[in-house]
């Protein structure tokens, strides 16, 4: 290290004719001003020195202002915390987390960022700075090392007898050229889409045989249990199960019924009819406010399996994304880009059937691409 060299060009020659030498940083401005001892004097004299003082007088009154911004914006923070976000559920309910996060998020940062700038001018325009140094040596190896490097190559060369002996050379070319291929190839995994694979369920299937046998759908039955469920079993607004198609597992070969079963999982939901919103198109596809929807998240695809009785929200775990159950499923927090599909449903024998597949892909939003 030196601090012989004032000059803050970036690779500087020193008069002593050694190493260049690199200046780490940009001066700062305060260098030619400072007030305190060891800063650069300016050429004025004092006139010059008292025009610094009111100069740095004005800096210090712009810092205090940026504190004084950062300290509300804190004070504000937890105001907001403790008092205002506690009315109607506040931020510690579903409501107004979305609101919340905006205040709270914008309160800290705006703290954050006052905080900064006021450090800043204070750094740049009260104190000075001094240069650091760095020792740069010739990135050139010397003419002595590159022959000597040249000359071990040539001679592993010579000794490897890869220039005069074509069938070794030759086949490790040839070993070599597949390997150079192989992402190439990996490249191929990107496709082929999926079609319309993803846009059926097990569902699909299970009305098409009902309706084959005269029958309106197919009944839905209690995941875990197999019990068909009757309208009568599922009356009380509020609750929410898990059902599948009946006959999933009976109809399907062994190795196709988890898969089968994990792209059919449906939950089922009785909303109160009078919060009920059925979505155009859509008026004949609850029973009652009883209504199905895929259990699937639109996210990245786990599970939506809570249900907030109180605010009749599906939650995922996973991302925090909420579906409004008494509104098409349609996404009211989260990363979730589009509602949960939903299941068309109706009463037969007073049981309860589907009586299609779901109307668009299930699971996640990119599958749609199929
Ligand atoms: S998978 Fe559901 S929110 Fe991410």
């Amino acid at each position: 290290m030196s601090d012989d060299n004032k000059d803050t060009g970036s690779h500087e020659p020193r008069e002593d004719g050694g190493t260049p030498e690199r200046v780490i940083g940009t001066p700062s401005p305060a260098a030619e001003k400072s007030l305190l001892p060891g800063g650069a004097a300016p050429a004025e004299g004092a006139a010059a020195e008292e025009l610094d003082e009111a100069s740095a007088k004005r800096a210090e009154r712009v810092v205090a202002v940026f504190f004084l911004i950062a300290f509300a914006a804190s004070v504000a923070f937890i105001a907001y915390y403790i008092g205002w976000s506690g009315r109607d559920g506040g931020m510690h309910g579903i409501h107004r987390t979305r609101e919340s996060n905006l205040w709270l998020g914008g309160m800290m940062t705006l703290a954050f960022l006052a905080m900064a700038v006021g450090v800043t001018i204070w750094v740049r325009r009260l104190m000075t700075s001094k240069p650091i140094i760095q020792e740069r040596h010739a990135p050139r190896a010397t003419e002595e090392t590159r022959a000597s490097f040249a000359a071990d190559f040539m001679e592993g060369a010579a000794d490897s007898g890869i220039t005069k002996r074509p069938l070794l050379r030759r086949t490790l070319l040839l070993a070599a050229a597949p390997l150079g291929l192989a992402p190439l190839v990996l490249l191929r995994d990107l496709g082929p889409k999926p079609g319309t694979r993803l846009r059926h369920t097990f569902w699909g299937d299970a009305v098409k045989k009902a309706q084959s046998q005269g029958k309106k759908g197919v009944r839905l039955v209690v995941d875990g249990t197999d019990r068909p469920l009757r309208v009568s079993d599922f009356s009380s607004p509020g609750g929410m199960i898990t059902v599948l198609p009946e006959g999933i597992e009976h109809d399907l070969p062994e190795e196709k019924v988890l898969t089968q079963v994990a792209k059919a999982v449906t939950i089922l939901i009785n909303v109160p009819a009078d919060q009920f919103k059925p979505a155009k198109g859509r008026e004949n596809w609850h029973v009652g406010g009883i209504v199905a929807y895929s259990k699937i998240c639109t996210h990245v695809g786990c599970p939506a399996a809570l249900y907030e009785q109180t605010t009749h929200h599906i939650l995922c775990p996973c991302h925090q994304s909420t579906f409004d159950a008494t509104d098409a499923a349609k996404v009211v927090f989260g990363p979730a880009a589009r509602p949960l599909p939903q299941l068309p449903l109706a009463v037969e024998d007073g049981y309860l059937v589907a009586t299609s597949d779901y109307h668009e892909p299930i699971g996640p939003s990119f599958w749609e691409r199929g």
